[in-house]
């Protein structure tokens, strides 16, 4: 049993006390437009709004050693010449203290050697394009203690792409200034540029450094700049090649003294015709940039700014806070599993420790996923998000795979044709409508695909949706799979032959008529819900229609997508069966057994419980529900990429986290909170922090994947934080194990609860009112809820309608 460190609850931080995880564990900083990564070395990078065209400074990806590239900070004993990072990386010199906080948006790095303390902490604070670096220098010694502290940032010159490649032209076009101290990055603000970067220091400065050669020295790296080991910079300027940002302060601390050094790294940009100052010279007009610097350079501001930012978290994470009997619960919901979700909707799937930021946009599928996790956080910023998607969406009803941040519009080299997309929109918008009742976003105008005067009602765009499925029947009236489902590994339309083709693009075959069962389920899930909403909207025929649809293509699944003990998973170009017992391997896949249940398939004829078992028997593992089994020994042609992976890893038998939650779910469906809990705990991180060396990414949010029982390396996670599990699991246990679900009339209260548990309580801001709920359960019974009283009087059924805004009501529910 191996542990890096541990949760603090009180200060909602994950403290790690030893530098050398067994990878960086990272941390993210901002909320709005200036965002970056921190690892627990003070490794990553920064950018504004998009991580691939406005990246700050560099980071390399895949290095050796780990985590190269960072805010790095050098100490220096100017009498014996000892120097050493603060953060361990990237001298990795030993430190005699180590601990690293990572707390909601910011990070603080501490440590000691030979009697000198330093404390560092990051943050971005709100409403700002710039990031503080707040270090406190305490001389433990008994003698006056002559230091040289040195600052580090490499810039990246924009875009981030183009920087790690197009080194004929990058390598002649760097460009910086510096002024007062304040290094500026200005590659390319000569041309088309606005905006440049700046780095300041509060302090006197020594001397600075802006070429990487002068800094380090030819054919070192950052773990022994000859700056630092000779005590001084250069002043170097950059003209091409690699731009850096060094600073030096000199230090003399007496016994016992700390001093405090701030530096602020940001971004800034400048109107078009106001860029130069004087106005015909090359020289950055630094008019609108010098107050801000000025103003953030001050401990005062950097304090306030920082309980500023505790106060932002604190009020956003207020409106679902519990306490149950379980501590992983309790820390998950109440602070890193809502944080992660935050996270995914700043940053989606583009920059993690496993996605560089020069990949994916965001996903049509994927964000729409992503909102049932932060909409009750931030629902005003969950109705732009619909919006934004929704335009992207195309007249057919189908919808671009991905778009992007900057521009918002479809991205072309991927295109439409994913059939289970749409759909999404559907559940996204429904999940909407159940927090926050605002029926109004169904009559927003929305375009398709982002084209001037083709906007329709966004109800339309969901009846779109559901016709686009309607319209794409199979062979056995199952849902066409095109491209890809929710697994954009199953590519069954693709028959690939050549290395290096794109899988989820490319159609070797035409006439396709595979079709997906999960979609089938995902629609009669679907359908009801748009059955619901027109029923809001006083549409009883629709709503009579839509409901009809469910249930045939309910009928539909049952005759054909019914593999005897589960649901089977699709059917392939040739019309064969896939996750069947029929097949060799991959007989039975998790993605149709949670869907289908969720959509309330097999509810009345015990299929449903059939197919749990068989996930419980045929998929559970220690460490989380795998993908499917057998995994694929082999490639198959005509599966598509789900094969190409080596078995146990990713969509092949891994344990692909975002649906185990599907799972939790269908089980509490089904009455089984035990189950349903017992799978909870296989991936929550916190319960996993105990077998840190085995799982070894970040014990406090959740990985797309842990390999699965196939795999030589079971139980180790792989791709953190970015990631449609994060939601999933949210809405799993707090709106299905807990039961606080959110519905267009009200607030259910319907826990389904392990038996060891004797209930819970939980504070839940609903519609802008405050539920106080207590539900109590005697220990080893299971069941429903008996009796729900609200306010001291008992109701019917288990939904309180919406009470008003501002007021507070209490809720005691009994179970058993
Ligand atoms: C990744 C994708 C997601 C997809 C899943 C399964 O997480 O972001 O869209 O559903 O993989 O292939
Ligand atoms: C790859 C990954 C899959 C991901 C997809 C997104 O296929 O294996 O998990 O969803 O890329 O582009």
């Amino acid at each position: 049993m191996v542990r890096y460190g541990h949760f603090d609850d009180r200060t909602r931080e994950y403290v790690i006390d030893r530098p050398d995880t067994p990878l960086p564990w990272i941390n993210y900083l901002g909320s709005e437009e200036y965002f970056g990564l921190i690892s627990n070395t003070a490794g990553g990078y920064s950018f504004y709004r998009d991580a691939r065209l406005r990246r700050l400074t560099r980071y390399r990806y895949n290095s050796a050693p780990l985590d190269v590239g960072g805010r790095y900070l050098y100490l220096r004993d100017d009498t014996t010449g000892d120097y050493w990072s603060p953060s361990w990386q990237p001298t990795r010199r030993e430190l005699d203290e180590y601990e690293c906080r990572h707390g909601l948006s910011y990070t603080t790095i501490s440590s000691a050697r030979t009697g000198i303390r330093a404390e560092t902490l990051y943050y971005v604070p709100l409403g700002e394009t710039l990031e503080v670096w707040r270090v406190a220098v305490t001389n433990e010694r008994d003698t006056t203690a002559d230091l040289s502290l040195f600052s580090s940032v490499e810039f990246c010159l924009w875009d981030a792409q183009d920087d790690a490649t197009n080194y004929q032209r990058n390598f002649s076009t760097g460009q910086v200034e510096v002024d007062d101290g304040v290094i500026y990055h200005k590659t390319e603000y000569r041309e088309r540029r606005d905006h440049f970067a700046f780095f300041a220091c509060s302090e006197p400065i020594e001397g600075f450094d802006t070429q990487r050669e002068a800094f380090l020295g030819p054919y070192r790296g950052w773990e022994a700049p000859i700056a630092v080991e000779r005590g001084s910079l250069s002043g170097s300027i950059a003209h091409g090649w690699s731009p850096v940002g060094n600073h030096h302060v000199r230090l003399s601390l007496e016994p016992g003294e700390t001093r405090e050094v701030i530096f602020v790294l940001g971004y800034a940009e400048n109107p078009r015709d106001d860029k130069f100052d004087p106005p015909h010279s090359q020289i950055i007009n630094k008019l609108r940039v010098r107050p801000k610097i000025a103003h953030w350079l001050q401990p005062s501001a950097v304090k306030a700014g920082f309980d500023a930012l505790t106060r932002h978290w604190t009020a956003l994470l207020g409106g679902l806070q519990v306490s149950t009997p379980d501590p992983d619960t309790d820390r998950m919901v109440n602070i890193w599993n809502a944080y992660q979700c935050m996270i995914t909707f700043n940053l989606s799937r583009s920059t993690s420790g496993f996605e560089t930021g020069i990949g994916r946009g965001m996903g049509f599928r994927d964000s729409n996923q992503d909102l049932l996790g932060f909409v009750h956080i931030i629902p005003e910023r969950a109705r732009e998000r619909i919006l934004d998607i929704a335009a992207t969406q195309i007249a057919t009803g189908g919808a671009y795979h991905q778009y992007q941040p900057l521009t918002k519009r479809g991205n072309n080299d991927i295109g439409d044709g994913f059939n289970d997309d749409p759909l999404w929109l559907i559940l996204g918008v429904s999940a909407y409508l159940k927090e926050t009742g605002d029926a109004s976003i169904l009559d927003e105008p929305v375009p398709f695909d982002n084209a001037p005067g083709s906007e329709v009602s966004l109800y339309e765009h969901l009846i779109r949706s559901l016709t686009y499925t309607l319209d794409r029947l199979g062979p056995h009236g199952l849902p066409l799979i095109g491209r890809a489902d929710w697994n954009d590994c199953l590519n069954l339309n693709c028959f690939s032959e050549t290395p290096g083709e794109p899988f989820q693009t490319t159609e070797n075959v035409s006439g396709g008529q595979a079709e997906s069962v999960f979609i089938a389920g995902q629609f009669v899930l679907a359908a009801k819900e748009l059955a619901s909403i027109a029923d809001l909207r006083g549409l009883g025929e629709k709503a009579a229609e839509y409901r009809a649809a469910a249930e045939k293509m309910t009928g539909t699944i049952v005759e054909h997508g019914w593999d005897g003990a589960w649901f089977r998973r699709a059917y392939d170009f040739h019309g064969n069966p896939i996750g069947s017992g029929e097949n060799d391997e991959g007989q039975i896949f998790v993605e149709p057994q949670g869907m289908c249940v969720l959509a309330g398939v097999g509810l009345d004829d015990g299929l449903a419980a059939r197919a749990l078992d068989s996930v419980a028997e045929r998929l559970a593992t220690p460490h989380g529900v795998v993908l499917q089994q057998p995994a694929y020994s082999r490639y198959h042609v005509e599966l598509g990429e789900i094969s190409t992976y080596p078995p146990g890893y990713k969509e092949n038998a891994g344990i692909f986290c975002h649906t185990n939650p599907w799972i939790m779910i269908a089980e509490t469906i089904a009455g089984d909170g035990d189950r349903a809990f017992d799978y909870y705990r296989r991936i929550n991180p916190s319960a996993r922090e105990s077998i840190s060396e085995v799982h070894r990414c970040e014990p406090y949010v959740y990985a797309q994947m842990i390999a699965g029982k196939d795999a030589p390396t079971h139980g180790e996670a792989k791709n953190s934080w970015l990631t449609g599990t994060a939601a999933w699991n949210f809405v799993a246990i707090t709106q299905w194990i807990l039961g606080l679900r959110p519905e267009l009339d009200g607030l259910r209260i319907d826990p389904v609860l392990p038996r060891a548990w004797n209930g819970f309580v939980a504070t839940r801001v609903y519609r802008s009112a405050t539920y106080e709920i207590t539900v109590r359960k005697p220990i080893g019974v299971t069941g429903r809820v008996t009796q729900l009283v609200v306010d001291g009087s008992p109701v019917d059924g288990t939904v309180i309608p919406p009470a008003p805004a501002g007021t507070t009501v209490r809720v005691e529910a009994v179970i058993g």
